[in-house]
C-alpha cells in the first residue's frame, strides 16, 4: 500500500454570475499540489510545512488538515497524516484556495486509507474543512474542485455535473487584495426585491438549458447577476474600469469570481482571452495594482492523485 501521496487540486470559479452558492466550475489553470504521508499517530492529523501562503498550521484552524480529520475519523482513526501544502491558488482570492486544501486532502486520505469512497460521499468531509473560511456549508467551490467539470449543487441533494459549453475561454484577474469570503458575505442584503429573484430564476434556467442543448452562446448570454455582484462591487478595486477593459478588448462576459476580489471573463478562443488577459494587465497598471492573470479553461478533472 502507498503510504505517500501526491494530489493535484484545481482553482474553482464559483457563483458563476447565476448560481450563487450554487454553481461552480473547476479550472485548469492555476491548481496547487500537496503531499500527504502516512504516520502512526492513530488519529493524529499534523500540518507539516506550507508553502507559499501564511496559513495556519494548527490541525483544529487548517482546512485542509480539518478536512483530512474528517474523513480519518469516519474511518476510525487507523492511522495519522502530515501534510506539506504547495498554495498556489492564494487564500482571499475567490478562485476557491481553500476548496482546493479541502478536496486534495480528502482525495489523498481516500487513497492512502484504500477507503474506495466515490466522489459524492468524499463531499461531505471537504465540507468540513471548506466550511472554516466561509463559515458557511456551501459546496460551490468543493463540489467543481472534486469532480471537475462544471457542478450545479441544488439546496438538497447530490451536486449535478453540467455539459460544458463548448469554446470557454476564461480569463482571472486576481488584485492583489484579499476580501475575507465571512465579510464578502457580510455585505449581501438579507432579503432580495422578488422581481430580482424572479429574473434571476429564469437566467439560471436558461443556463442550464443551454448547457444541455450544447449552445455556448446562449450559456454566455444567461450569466446575468442580479442579486449579488451590485453589492460586491464595491469591495473590488476598480471594477467598472476592469469590466470595460474587458468587454472592450474581446470579453462576451463575466463578473466576480466567488467571494471575489478575483473576475472572470469569457472568451470565445484563446486568441480573444489573450486579447483580454493583455487589456486587464494594461488596466491594472494604470490603475496601479499589482495582479495576478490566469487564462484557463475548464477542467473535466477535479482534485486527482498525480505521480
Ligand atoms: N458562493 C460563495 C460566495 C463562494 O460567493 O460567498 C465563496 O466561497
Amino acid at each position: 500500500m502507498n503510504r505517500e501521496v501526491t494530489v493535484w487540486a484545481p482553482a474553482t470559479v464559483a457563483n458563476l454570475n447565476v448560481g450563487f452558492d450554487s454553481l461552480g466550475c473547476a479550472l485548469t489553470n492555476p491548481g496547487e499540489k500537496m503531499i500527504v504521508r502516512m504516520t502512526n499517530a492513530k488519529g493524529e492529523v499534523r500540518i507539516r510545512s506550507v508553502h507559499g501562503a501564511a496559513l495556519d498550521m494548527s490541525s483544529d484552524r487548517n482546512i485542509a488538515a480539518v478536512a483530512a480529520k474528517s474523513l480519518l475519523h469516519a474511518m476510525g482513526d487507523p492511522c495519522g497524516f502530515e501534510l506539506d501544502l504547495y498554495k498556489s491558488i492564494k487564500p482571499g482570492s475567490g478562485i476557491g484556495s481553500s476548496a482546493a486544501s479541502a478536496a486534495g486532502a480528502v482525495v489523498a486520505v481516500n487513497e492512502l486509507l484504500n477507503a474506495g469512497l466515490c466522489r459524492e460521499e468524499l463531499l461531505p468531509f471537504a465540507l468540513d474543512g471548506e466550511q472554516l473560511a466561509s463559515g458557511a456549508r456551501h459546496s460551490d467551490n468543493v463540489a467543481p474542485a472534486l469532480f471537475g467539470g462544471l457542478v450545479l449543487c441544488p439546496p438538497v441533494g447530490m451536486p449535478l455535473s453540467l455539459p460544458v459549453p463548448d469554446g470557454w475561454h476564461l480569463v482571472v484577474l486576481h488584485p492583489q487584495i484579499e476580501v475575507r469570503t465571512a465579510d464578502s458575505r457580510g455585505a449581501l442584503p438579507e432579503v432580495v426585491p422578488l422581481s430580482d429573484a424572479v429574473k434571476q430564476v429564469g437566467w439560471m434556467g436558461a443556463f442550464v438549458a443551454a448547457c444541455f442543448r450544447g449552445d455556448a452562446e446562449q450559456a454566455t448570454f444567461a450569466l446575468e447577476d442580479l442579486l449579488v455582484a451590485p453589492h460586491r462591487q464595491k469591495l473590488i478595486p476598480h471594477f467598472e474600469e476592469i469590466k470595460q477593459a474587458a468587454f472592450k478588448a474581446g470579453a462576451r462576459t463575466g463578473g466576480i469570481s466567488g467571494s471575489g476580489p478575483s473576475t472572470f471573463w469569457i472568451a470565445k478562443d484563446s486568441k480573444d482571452a489573450k486579447a483580454v488577459a493583455h487589456a486587464l494587465e494594461e488596466c491594472m497598471a494604470q490603475m496601479n495594482v499589482p495582479c495576478q492573470l490566469h487564462e484557463a479553461q475548464i477542467a473535466a478533472q477535479g482534485a486527482h492523485i498525480i505521480p
